[in-house]
């Protein structure tokens, strides 16, 4: 019974104890939202609570500016971050029974792809030349976010993502070298950027390029062009060469037959005494 006893008082004992002594200090900091991505200069509102009853204190630590919005809640308080100007770190933070605990959000700058240039180099080429096709977005930031397709009408001819680029670069460039066939005229070639922000708390912006067409000219039907001309002009010639041929064969033929006669004619109208000793 008394063993009994003990036991059973040594647990409430050590229930006790754990429930206080977690009591003063079981509470959790919450920052929303969770994920940030804030357009570049641009502005955006966090929300900093906890789930202390009476906090001491709390805040926001940053180094851009922030100012509080609204009255002041014991247990949350929401700012107004401005000036967005890189990749951040907010810590919202907040005292409760004297302990303190933090938590982070980060933030992501991005810029949008506004300006999507697509150049076909060169744009009149001949049928079997290389060509390239050259997109180019000038300010988009972050380029781990960003994809560049190139499409020829509906098809995709290639699809870059930039994951492994440098941060700090801004511009974003993809190459495809193709050769030229007689269809590639018919169809516009164009480029779209698309900046995934959707991982980072932010949205989907996508820009498209101008269409742009390419010239193909065509050897093949040049050449064909050439032989057909060639040969026309050789049967007319030809022709021309064989009607002259004849008629000035006509024309010998017909002069020999009556030169003859004409001579032998006029031998037989020559007198005698002439014929005799023509001198
Ligand atoms: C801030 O967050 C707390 C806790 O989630 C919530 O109760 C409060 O309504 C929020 N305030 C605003 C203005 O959203
Ligand atoms: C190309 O990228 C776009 C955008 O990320 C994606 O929707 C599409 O499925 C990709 N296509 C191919 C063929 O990889
Ligand atoms: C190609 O783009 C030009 C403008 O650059 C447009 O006039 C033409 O209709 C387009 N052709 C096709 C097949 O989409």
């Amino acid at each position: 019974m008394s063993v009994f006893g003990f036991w059973s008082l040594l647990t409430a004992l050590l229930i006790l104890l754990c429930c206080l002594g977690s009591g003063g200090q079981a509470f959790e900091v919450y920052i929303w939202p969770e994920k940030l991505a804030v357009e570049i200069k641009g502005s955006t509102e966090v929300n900093c609570s906890t789930s202390c009853p009476q906090p001491d204190k709390g805040g926001l630590e940053t180094f851009l500016n922030k100012s509080a919005i609204e009255d002041h809640h014991p247990q949350w308080q929401r700012f107004l971050i401005s000036d967005v100007s890189q990749d951040t770190v907010l810590y919202c933070h907040f005292t409760c029974a004297g302990k303190q605990k933090f938590r982070n959000l980060s933030v992501s700058v991005y810029q949008r792809p506004t300006q999507v240039t697509l150049k076909l180099k060169p744009s009149r080429v001949g049928v079997g030349k290389n060509f390239t096709i050259e997109c180019t977005v000038p300010e988009v930031k972050p380029l781990q976010s960003l994809t560049l397709t190139l499409f020829h009408g509906k098809d995709i001819l290639q699809n870059q993502t930039f994951s492994g680029a440098v941060p700090a670069s801004q511009e974003a460039t993809t190459t495809f070298n193709s050769t030229a066939q007689r269809e590639y005229g018919l169809l516009n070639f164009s480029c779209q950027a698309e900046l995934d922000l959707r991982s980072l708390g932010g949205s989907l912006f996508q820009s498209i390029s101008e269409p742009q067409t390419l010239e193909v000219y065509g050897p093949v039907q040049d050449n064909q062009m050439v032989i057909i001309i060639t040969v026309v002009s050789v049967l007319l010639f030809l022709f021309v060469t064989s009607v002259l041929l004849c008629f000035v064969l006509g024309q010998h033929l017909h002069q020999r037959r009556t030169g003859t006669y004409g001579v032998l004619a006029a031998w037989r109208r020559l007198p005698r005494a002439f014929r005799a000793h023509p001198v």
